[in-house]
């Protein structure tokens, strides 16, 4: 028999169960109802009519269909809108780069990171501050959409379908100043990028979380490595981190931090060969990332020298769908990316030396189980890379 207060025990454990249920469904799963603005940004970021000559969008090396980064993987690095025309570096995923702080140093020492290090910011070096700054440097860069001037974007807004929309959004006047359309087309695309179309957390992982998805003993071993950063661990979440484990913020991978892994120069880099201007370095050209854009900001040499090489710490949800990887394409898989962390420092393994040698992270003195000299079996490694593919969206529970 049933007792009223064993009655109570039930209906209590049903109601924190349909609690604890409906906060552990994805965070925006499935609800895809884009606001106007949002709707706007989007036929903004999908239009290849904005480019010179026309063919090229945001879309064009920011492709849904590749976690909104470039869908073209036999180039290390994104083509322009003037084919000859190559950028010098990878083009990093679109979707969760909202969740970034704007650039500032930060002294929170970590496991691994003893001594503090910048985080934030967008671009692999952290050069622009908000999705809206962000937006409006592809448009006029030579190596990608190669609008002379904003006019030119601002006028094939003018002829667009969406113009009307644009008028409704921005109010009536609002193509007629370039300069303020400008600042409007950047909102518009920035509150795309921030819409759940763009982060969705749909990952297996995310399911996975919500109790909705069962992990491969693969997938379960390799999440166990990655986030594991005791002495067995692979300590990948050091700078791939977690949110705090009594935090309701999503996990996104990363530490938004920067750091120099050691990546090799990339010899295939097709920007080498661009003529002067476009690249007056030539074959010689080192990418210094965060240290080079801190010194043309101003900042004092000896601060700037101490972020040479290093890049930005990249989330890595979708990246089972953006190949080549690291800021210059070097490796072609995950698997290679993967092998890299694990062996970068131990002798006979054959990588080349890093591209910056300056301010590798390694840990001092160097020690087996750490970064470059992790240990992990051949097993653990195909382990991590099955967890890593745990992390596209897109997928449908059972
Ligand atoms: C020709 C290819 C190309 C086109 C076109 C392009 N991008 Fe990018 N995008 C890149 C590359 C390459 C980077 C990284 C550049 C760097 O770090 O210096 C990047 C970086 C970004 C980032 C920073 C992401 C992060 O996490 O730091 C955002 C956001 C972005 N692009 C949005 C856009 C938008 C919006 C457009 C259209 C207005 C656009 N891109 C057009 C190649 C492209
Ligand atoms: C010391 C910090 C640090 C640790 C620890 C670390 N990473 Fe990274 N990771 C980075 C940085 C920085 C980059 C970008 C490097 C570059 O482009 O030069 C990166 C890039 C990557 C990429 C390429 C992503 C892309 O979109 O190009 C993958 C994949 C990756 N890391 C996986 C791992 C795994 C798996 C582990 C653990 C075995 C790990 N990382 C440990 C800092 C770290």
């Amino acid at each position: 028999m049933i007792n009223r207060s064993t009655n109570l025990v039930i209906i209590l454990s049903l109601a924190v169960l349909c609690l604890t249920g409906a906060l552990a469904v994805p965070a925006n799963a499935g609800e895809n109802e884009l606001l106007p603005i949002e709707n706007l940004g989007k036929l903004i970021f999908f239009d290849a009519n904005l480019s010179k000559p026309v063919g090229q969008s945001c879309a064009s090396c920011h492709d849904p269909s590749a976690g909104f980064a470039n869908p073209v993987t036999g180039l290390p690095v994104s083509q322009g809108a003037i084919p000859s025309r190559y950028g010098n570096r990878n083009a990093p995923s679109v979707s969760y780069a909202m969740f970034s702080p704007v650039l500032q140093y930060d002294q929170t020492m970590r496991p691994g990171i003893m001594e503090g290090m910048y985080v934030g910011g967008l671009f692999w070096d952290g050069r622009a501050n908000t999705l809206e700054d962000q937006a409006k440097a592809p448009f006029l860069n030579p190596l990608e959409m190669h609008n002379l001037r904003k006019a030119t974007v601002i006028l094939g807004i003018r002829q667009s379908s969406y113009a009307k929309l644009f008028q409704q959004v921005f109010g009536k006047r609002s193509l007629d100043d370039v300069d303020k359309a400008y600042e409007n087309v950047a909102q518009a695309i920035a509150s795309y990028e921030r819409s759940s179309e763009v982060n969705p957390f749909t990952s297996k992982y995310d399911y996975w979380k919500a109790g909705q998805a069962v992990f491969t003993d693969s997938e379960y071993n390799g999440y166990l490595l990655f986030t594991n950063t005791g002495m067995m661990g692979a300590k990948c979440a050091n700078c791939h981190s977690l949110a705090k484990p009594d935090s309701n913020d999503p996990d996104l991978f990363t530490s938004f931090g920067y750091q120099n892994v050691g990546a090799p120069r990339n010899p295939d880099l097709p920007f080498y060969d661009l003529p002067m201007p476009l690249n007056p370095a030539g074959e010689s050209y080192v990418d210094r990332g965060l240290g080079d854009f801190l010194r043309s900001a101003g900042y004092p040499e000896d601060v700037a020298a101490k972020e040479d090489g290093k890049f930005k710490i990249p989330s890595l949800r979708n990246c089972a769908v953006t190949p080549p990887y690291e800021h210059n394409g070097v490796f072609s898989t995950l698997r290679e990316v993967v092998m890299f962390n694990n062996t970068r420092d131990v002798a006979g393994a054959g990588w080349p030396p890093p591209e910056v040698p300056e301010n590798v992270h390694r840990h001092m003195p160097p020690m087996p189980r750490t970064f470059g000299q992790l240990g992990l079996t051949d097993q653990q490694v195909d382990d991590i890379v099955a967890f890593l593919e745990t992390l596209t969206d897109g997928y449908i529970p059972q």
